[in-house]
């Protein structure tokens, strides 16, 4: 996971912004702290880290818009820097947007390339479809890691009015909590949901990315990186398999993988 899974959305998304290299290693680490928080604040001590991280990032990209506008690049700060110039991002938003765009993908994708890497050596079968065919399987091998073991479980939304679900009232105000994990096997819209089939046909679409106004913006970035991954990982390691023991995050509404030791040869 810290050699492959981890790294990769990291230098993506850190290159699209426009992180100087120099950089991209204490952007890593502090948003890796502020990422955690979407986990919820496990401990005091966790919420100073998070505290001492959010602080450190917010001076990084105040100086990273400061260069920016006065040397423009080919980047999306540059763009965002100059559409806040414009009045188009409003004063105030700008930090949040890259706050978000940096950390979205550091508790996510990482935990696909592992949830879907296991449940494939788990299933020794299908990591043999992806094998025989990585370009056309891979894409088919993401889709269905997004369903059987999506990186964030749930969500929240709060009712806006009045509405009858299944039969039960929610009410103007209330909070509903959706869970995106248990809604990739519901048996209503998957046949046998829980076997990790890449074969499966994907026209029911699952809701790892969430729905509505909120669906997420990364996807499309997101989508591409895993493929990627998947397809070389299939064929430039097509010997790999599991050699330790595997460790799962303590988290609840991110779900992945601490360590997942694999062999090449
Ligand atoms: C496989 C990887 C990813 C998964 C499973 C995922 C999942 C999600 C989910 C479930 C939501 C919606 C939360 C809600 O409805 O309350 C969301 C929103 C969002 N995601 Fe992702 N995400 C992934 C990758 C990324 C990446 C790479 C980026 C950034 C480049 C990103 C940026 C965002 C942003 C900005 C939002 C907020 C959208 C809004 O509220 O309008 N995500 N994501």
């Amino acid at each position: 996971v810290p050699a492959f899974a981890a790294p990769l959305p990291i230098s993506v998304i850190t290159d699209l912004l426009g992180i100087p290299d120099a950089d991209s290693r204490e952007f890593g680490e502090h948003g890796a702290v502020v990422g955690s928080v979407l986990d919820g604040i496990q401990s005091v001590r966790h919420a100073a880290r998070f505290q001492a991280a959010n602080a450190r990032l917010h001076t990084l990209f105040e100086s990273l818009f400061e260069l920016r506008r006065r040397e423009p690049a080919d980047d999306l700060i540059t763009r965002l820097v100059a559409a806040e110039a414009e009045d188009v991002v409003k004063p105030g938003e700008l930090e949040h947007m890259v706050f978000l765009l940096l950390i979205a993908g550091f508790e996510t994708t990482v935990n696909v390339i592992g949830n879907c890497v296991l449940a494939l050596m788990n299933n020794p079968g299908q990591w043999e479809a992806l094998r025989a065919d990585p370009e056309h399987m891979a894409p088919k091998a993401v889709e269905e890691a997004l369903r059987y073991d999506p990186p964030v479980q749930g969500t929240s939304r709060i009712a806006l009015e009045d509405v009858e679900l299944e039969g039960r009232m929610v009410r103007r105000g209330q909070w509903v909590f959706t869970m995106i994990g248990g809604a990739g096997h519901d048996p209503d819209v998957y046949e046998r949901p829980d076997e990790f089939d890449i074969g499966r046909d994907a026209s029911a679409e699952h809701l790892a990315f969430s729905g509505g106004v909120h669906y997420c913006v990364g996807q499309p970035l997101a989508r591409m990186e895993l493929n990627i991954a998947m397809q070389l990982l299939a064929e430039r390691m097509p010997k790999l398999r599991v050699a330790g023991p595997v460790r799962r995050r303590k988290t609840s509404t991110i779900r992945g993988l601490r360590q997942l030791p694999v062999s090449a040869a």
